[in-house]
């Protein structure tokens, strides 16, 4: 698997991992309605910023994205590994490669995830711990949560 910077070329592509996993996950936690809006909502201006600024990833086998994972300000975006892919270790390799790139860019120890009811166990597994239960706009609930990543130097 090949972890590389996304480009504008693979925003469609993004999108339908992201439609992907959102339509074969969310539906067991969300009502029918909460899932439409969770596809719908694909903010592609920020995708973009990402792009711009070398902040979002995707992973590859062979040339084929099965994978994506970035950060924008504080925050972790935009995790998604395809439904038939999960379960192989790809969400946290990416992750952490997201991390990674953001301690060493930014120095902030902390970073933080707003994060799908179902994809906690995964974050927590991660490091990550919860700090509140939030509502989207449509009523819907996630989960804010935060990781220590410390200095980039490790001290
Ligand atoms: C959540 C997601 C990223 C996990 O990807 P993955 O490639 O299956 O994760 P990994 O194989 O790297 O799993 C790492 C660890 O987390 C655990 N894990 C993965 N998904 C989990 C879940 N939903 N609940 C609890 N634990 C989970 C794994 O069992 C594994 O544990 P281990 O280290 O003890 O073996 C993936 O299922 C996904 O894309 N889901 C839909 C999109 C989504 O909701 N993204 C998050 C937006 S906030």
């Amino acid at each position: 698997m090949n972890i590389r910077p996304a480009g504008k070329g693979d925003l469609v592509m993004i999108e339908r991992v992201r439609r992907e996993t959102f339509a074969h996950f969310a539906p067991a936690h969300y009502s029918a309605e909460e899932v439409d809006n969770l596809l719908e909502n694909f903010d592609a201006a920020e995708a973009l910023a990402m792009i711009e600024n070398g902040s979002l990833f995707v992973a590859e086998t062979g040339s084929v994205i099965v994978a994506c994972a970035g950060w924008h300000r504080e925050h972790i975006r935009h995790v998604y590994v395809k439904p038939a892919m999960t379960g192989m270790g790809i969400g946290s390799t990416v992750l952490s490669h997201a991390e990674n790139d953001f301690q060493k860019r930014t120095s902030v120890p902390t970073i933080q995830a707003n994060v799908i009811l179902y994809a906690a166990g995964f974050y927590r597994r991660s490091g990550y711990s919860v700090i509140s239960e939030e509502r989207a706009w449509d009523g819907s609930a996630y989960y804010r949560m935060s990781k220590e990543l410390g200095s980039p130097s490790g001290l």
